[in-house]
């Protein structure tokens, strides 16, 4: 009778171990690429972007006509990631797409990114979705874009739509991506559409809509799928004081307070995670951000704009600070490098991928990171001279093929997911 008590017994711990064991294996890191709509699918796509290009206003001149075809290889790009070993994929659905005209919205669109997302799924592959990557409907642009409210409700709307269709086969949702880049270069520096500068009333007036709709999403989302996992990606730099005199370090503080903590703290309540797009850091005085002779340059990319400080240590600050600020998971939604001789980018990835390490042994509760970008593609600062593709891609053929670093990042995966302790693959 003992015998059976003690059997009974160790089923029931056995049973209770192998759920615990489950459990934490449950939240499993996201290793995964990002892309977003507009930067590959190509195609006469009614939106602001586009229009802006056809008038030669992009950088370079260039257009996103054929982009890198995307839409149309779509399916095809999926061996791209099953050859990369990544659990999961962060892409964009395209607003104007899927909503060419106000009300009228395309089933085949609708169709094609569903069908997308459950092809991922059959593949293992855990799809990230973001719902706004910078661009807006044409219609929308005709009637002032984000500084009307009624944009708000336009956004919420199409997204409703996206949602009722995929909530069930979608956990990670991103509603905005980068709102403090893509709103300042659209109403303060004037270099994406509508091209207002310094407009400061009608900034913050977007900013609020913007944030209004993320909040309805949000809730909306939440009522369809308790266990979805929605936040907004932000554009994240480490602004380090250029000296230690106090009014540097004060400066500093403002900078990383106006550019991220201003952004974030508005919807604290509303994302489960905070998305982190990182690609470096900067150091700053008094004067920034009118002189950039105080940039330290000690290891720059190329980035076509201007050059900027890589600096892997600056995601660990950022992580650290976020943890402290918010508790809650943090999720590296973006974190890439434009290199076309793939010499930096093995150690760019390795260096960062050691910083978030560093990060996790000092409490921080990181669930994803996410290489910017699967393939070479459009960029919104740099036409297609930026190359931060772990695919290179033949932009006559539209071929792919995989760099180098495209190797390295599968073999670091693969080491992590044998051996969580830190493993890296040497290239
Ligand atoms: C980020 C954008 C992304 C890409 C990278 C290089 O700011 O979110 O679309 O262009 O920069």
């Amino acid at each position: 009778m003992k015998t059976k008590w003690i059997m009974f017994a160790a089923v029931i711990f056995s049973l209770c171990l192998k759920n615990a064991v489950l459990a934490s294996n449950e939240q499993e890191f996201l290793w995964g690429v990002a892309t977003s709509a507009h930067q590959i699918e190509g195609g006469d796509i009614p939106s602001d972007w586009y229009e802006f290009e056809k008038q030669g206003k992009a950088p370079d001149g260039s257009t996103t006509e054929k982009a890198v075809d995307g839409y149309n290889l779509a399916f095809e790009d999926i061996k791209l990631l099953k050859e990369l070993g990544v659990n999961s994929y962060r892409f964009s659905i395209e607003w104007a797409r899927v909503e060419p005209e106000n009300n009228k919205f395309d089933e085949a669109a609708l169709k094609h990114y569903h069908d997308l997302i459950v092809a991922l799924k059959n593949n293992g592959i855990t799809p990230v979705v973001t719902l706004h990557h910078f661009t807006n409907p044409k219609w929308i642009a005709d009637k002032s874009s984000w500084t009307n409210k009624e944009t708000a409700n336009e956004f919420v709307e199409y997204a409703r739509k996206i949602i009722d269709q995929n909530n069930n086969d979608v956990t990670y949702w991103i509603t905005v991506n980068e709102p403090n880049v893509f709103l300042s270069y659209s109403y303060i520096f004037g270099n994406f559409p509508p091209y207002k500068k310094k407009d400061i009333l009608v900034y913050k007036k977007a900013i609020e809509n913007v944030f209004e709709a993320h909040r309805q999403i949000y809730r909306y989302i939440h009522e369809k799928n308790n266990k979805a996992q929605v936040s907004i990606a932000y554009n994240f730099s480490d602004f380090k004081p250029k000296t230690y005199r106090l009014i540097d370090v004060l400066s500093a503080r403002i900078c990383n307070y106006a550019y991220s903590w201003y952004w974030t703290d508005q919807v604290k309540n509303e994302m489960d995670f905070v998305g982190i797009n990182y690609y470096f850091s900067r150091y700053v005085g008094l004067d920034y951000p009118f002189s950039s002779q105080y940039y330290k340059y000690t290891d720059v990319s190329e980035w076509n704009q201007w050059p900027q400080n890589i600096q892997p240590e600056g995601l660990e600050h950022i992580t650290l600070m976020a943890h402290n600020r918010y508790k809650k998971p943090i999720i590296i939604t973006e974190n890439g490098l434009p290199d076309k001789d793939d010499d930096k980018r093995p150690d760019f990835i390795k260096n960062h991928i050691e910083a978030l390490n560093t990060a996790k042994s000092k409490g921080v509760e990181i669930n994803g990171y996410f290489y910017w970008s699967l393939m070479d593609n459009f960029e919104w600062w740099g036409g297609y001279k930026d190359k931060y593709g772990l695919y290179e891609v033949d932009y006559n053929t539209m071929k792919r093929r995989p760099r180098p670093s495209a190797f390295y990042y599968r073999d670091l995966i693969m080491n992590y997911q044998k051996n969580e302790n830190l493993s890296l693959p040497t290239y």
